[in-house]
């Protein structure tokens, strides 16, 4: 049976328009005033709210084993909650362990994903390199949908690559035309810091952040970046231009010393996007001075700056210096997970959540401060994720033919953030208290309400997995 939105105010990267929305088997299938619908349609009233492309959040981890720990979200309560916040698709990342098979992650994580209640797509990481490795890029790429690598230049020793091993992820993404992602920090000086500040005796949280400054990050996304040409260079014969490097996307940007890499390297004509996360755009690192081991709810890579980087993202963002805004959502409970780091914070398993506030927290701080327009926000939190990773116009688009994930925002709404009232399966909020303006009053997901006023209706395993081409 079909569904109907009645008289929102769509809104969509580059429009804004009042008009009917008629879906049907999950896709839309018409737009325009008054339509004509068959009998039996669902009919939401959209009056006086937004209908924005329902959101993409290209940085997730459900269920990640990492640090000795699992995230607390899995693929079916992370999407959940995704959906309670006007997310409707997911970008994970598919984490082999050194010296795994790619292939045997990827069916792990397939696997483990099919209880998704919303659509679903993979990045695969590359935590090792050999000619099997090489192979099962290939292979990936060709065969499965996963037309984004992702690098870790952080967590060395674990799933952090050296710079060989970089270089010749570069090159292979390169040869095949998929696109590399990168976590940027100086693994090895990161883990020199974490041991200096650890042996003087400084094992609280907070030496967690003083571990991983942004210079370090700033040298890695420049790393990144200059390595991205060696791709390119000498391919026929001749030195490449920076124009021709391996395109880059750089995940949870944090700093301004990052967004100087980047700046330059555009203005040398390289191609390089960033993505920022909310944390880093609202928070600073006062958050790590909380007491009683609250402050390792905040530990995650890289941590939360000080003062200063954050009005230095909202203008890159507002200047459309930033494509997107992803959350890195990775929850750890206190009680029994971020615990194990109680007396050493290199312990603490790194990661929050996020996903369920994503929406909101973009139209409050960004929308309704006038920091960035009704279009960037639809652009930032869904549409140019959609066409980086190559889903658009199926998804970020309100456009017949497009699937009928959409999200109904009603701007006179209100919420306080907290815990005790997320569907998120973890004991902290990292925006606990902070007030959203509007709030999210209906999800639709590939044509089906399901969450509306409060009332969440997901279903377990509806998700689909999106195979990029
Ligand atoms: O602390 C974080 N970010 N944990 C998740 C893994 C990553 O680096 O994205
Ligand atoms: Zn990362
Ligand atoms: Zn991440």
């Amino acid at each position: 049976m079909g569904l109907v939105i009645k008289n929102g105010n769509i809104v969509t990267s580059n429009s804004e328009y009042t008009a009917d929305v008629y879906c049907d088997a999950g896709v839309i299938k018409a737009i325009g005033k008054d339509l004509e619908v068959p009998a039996g349609t669902t009919v939401v009233d959209g009056s006086g709210q937004y209908v924005f492309p329902g959101g993409i959040d290209a940085h997730t981890h459900m269920e990640l084993p990492f640090m000795g720990m699992v995230s607390s979200d899995d693929f079916f309560t992370g999407t959940a909650a995704g959906i309670a916040g006007g997310t409707t698709t997911i970008i994970d990342f598919i984490i082999p362990n050194r010296n795994q098979s790619l292939i045997e992650a990827r069916d792990f994580w397939m696997n483990n994903a099919k209880k998704a209640a919303a659509d679903y797509a993979f990045h695969m990481a590359v935590t090792w390199f050999s000619d099997q490795v090489k192979k099962d890029m290939e292979h990936v790429y060709k065969h499965d949908g996963i037309q984004s690598f992702k690098i870790f230049m952080a967590y060395r020793g674990a799933i952090g690559v050296d710079d060989i091993e970089l270089v010749q992820v570069l090159d292979v993404a390169h040869s095949l035309g998929a696109l590399v992602t990168s976590h940027c920090e100086h693994g090895d000086a990161v883990v020199a810091l974490q041991n200096r500040l650890a042996g003087a005796g400084k094992l609280e949280p907070k030496w967690h952040a003083q571990s991983r400054p942004p210079y370090l990050e700033g040298e890695a996304t420049n790393r990144v970046i200059q390595l991205a040409r060696v791709a390119a260079d000498g391919r026929n014969g001749h030195p490449a231009q920076a124009k021709d490097s391996q395109p880059l996307y750089i995940v949870h940007l944090t700093c301004k010393e990052s967004m100087d890499a980047v700046y330059r390297a555009r203005q040398e004509g390289q191609h390089v996007m960033v993505e920022t996360c909310p944390q880093y755009l609202l928070l600073d690192d006062a958050v790590y001075e909380k007491p009683d081991f609250e402050g390792a709810a905040y530990v995650m890579s890289p941590p939360i700056r000080p003062k200063g980087h954050q009005e230095y993202l909202w203008n890159a963002l507002s200047n459309g210096a930033i494509q997107t805004v992803a959350t890195d959502h990775c929850p750890f409970r206190q009680a029994d997970q971020k615990v194990a780091g109680k007396d050493d914070f290199r312990k603490i398993p790194n990661g929050a959540a996020g996903i369920e506030d994503r929406m909101s927290l973009m139209y409050t701080y960004g929308v309704a401060t006038g920091r960035i327009s009704l279009q960037q926000f639809v652009d930032v939190t869904s549409t140019q994720a959609a066409k980086i990773f190559n889903m658009y116009p199926r998804k970020g688009a309100i456009a017949v033919g497009s699937d009928a994930d959409l999200v109904l925002y009603d701007p006179k709404g209100s919420k306080k953030i907290s815990a005790k009232t997320h569907h998120q399966k973890v004991d902290r909020n990292i925006f606990e208290g902070f007030e959203l303006k509007g709030k999210v009053a209906t999800t639709v997901v590939n044509g089906r309400v399901q969450w509306q006023d409060g009332d969440l209706r997901v279903e377990r395993g509806a998700g689909r997995y999106i195979k990029r081409t």
